[in-house]
């Protein structure tokens, strides 16, 4: 119980001579939904691509399910849903899913009904067999969270999954993530969809500037301050209230 799936001690994440992230220490257990929001270049993006081991990190520590980031290990049992899912355009979403499904090592029976059930799940089972190149950005991003989804993840990596959907398609990103919880899995996720997070996040960070600003129940962030998760958000990224809450 209250095992740790991710834990992130003092990471800094520099691009040259710019400072994208510093002094971010937070953890997230298992089984939790952990909700990731900040202005546009807060560094949220970078984080999650240190989360991944993409990023070489300028200090800190990383650990995913226990091991160090960068350790292959991690990254057999986690999915993840980049910011810019981009894929081969002369592919069908079956030929994808099933190349990746095969790096997984699944068996022939194993990828079939796993991709079916998959494509059911991101409402693609229409376009299943149209190529990749013909789709819309939503369409794609539909397609990235099924590739996310692949190896039915113990760990959930997602960067604005809502970005280019549809209300149904964030619908069923809710269901999505909500599935997973209830099958005890963690969903850590990117998005400046404020309801969406106030709906099915148990937690939510706030990056501003690179810096946690506030963490907590999203309940309880706008609660303690009698305003709506938007207007703390507003009132943390133009500067006021900076404080750090746990819960
Ligand atoms: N590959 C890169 N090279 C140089 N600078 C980068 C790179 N990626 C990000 N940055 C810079 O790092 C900072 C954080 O960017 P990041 O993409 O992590 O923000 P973000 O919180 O994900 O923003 P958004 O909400 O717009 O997706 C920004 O100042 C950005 O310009
Ligand atoms: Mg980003």
């Amino acid at each position: 119980m209250n095992e740790t799936v991710i834990e992130i001690r003092n990471l800094r994440i520099e691009y040259g001579q710019q400072t994208a992230v510093q002094n971010l220490s937070l953890s997230v257990r298992r089984g939790e939904v952990y909700g990731f929001i900040g202005p546009n270049g807060a560094g949220k993006s970078s984080t999650i691509r240190a989360l991944l081991g993409f990023n070489r990190i300028a200090g800190g520590e990383i650990s995913i399910l226990g091991v160090n980031a960068r350790d292959e290990a991690a990254r057999a049992r986690l999915g993840y849903l980049p910011e810019t899912p981009t894929y081969y355009d002369f592919l069908t979403p079956v030929e994808l899913l099933d190349s990746y499904a095969r790096l997984f090592r699944m068996n022939a029976d194993d990828r079939k009904s796993r991709i079916a059930d998959l494509l059911g799940q991101v409402g693609l089972v229409e376009h299943a067999k149209k190529r990749i190149g013909k789709f819309s950005k939503g369409m794609q991003q539909r397609l990235g969270l099924a590739q996310a989804m692949l190896n039915d993840p113990e760990l959930l990596i997602l960067d604005e999954p809502a970005s280019g959907l549809d209300p149904l398609g964030r619908q069923e990103i809710r269901k999505l993530i909500e599935s997973m919880k209830e099958r005890g899995r963690t969903v850590f996720f990117s998005s400046h969809e404020l309801s969406e997070i106030e709906t099915v996040c148990d937690r939510v960070g706030m990056l501003v500037g690179g810096e946690l600003k506030a963490e907590g129940e999203p309940g309880m962030l706008s609660g303690k301050h009698g305003v709506s998760l938007e207007r703390v958000f507003i009132n943390l990224a133009q500067g006021s209230d900076a404080e750090v809450t746990t819960p």
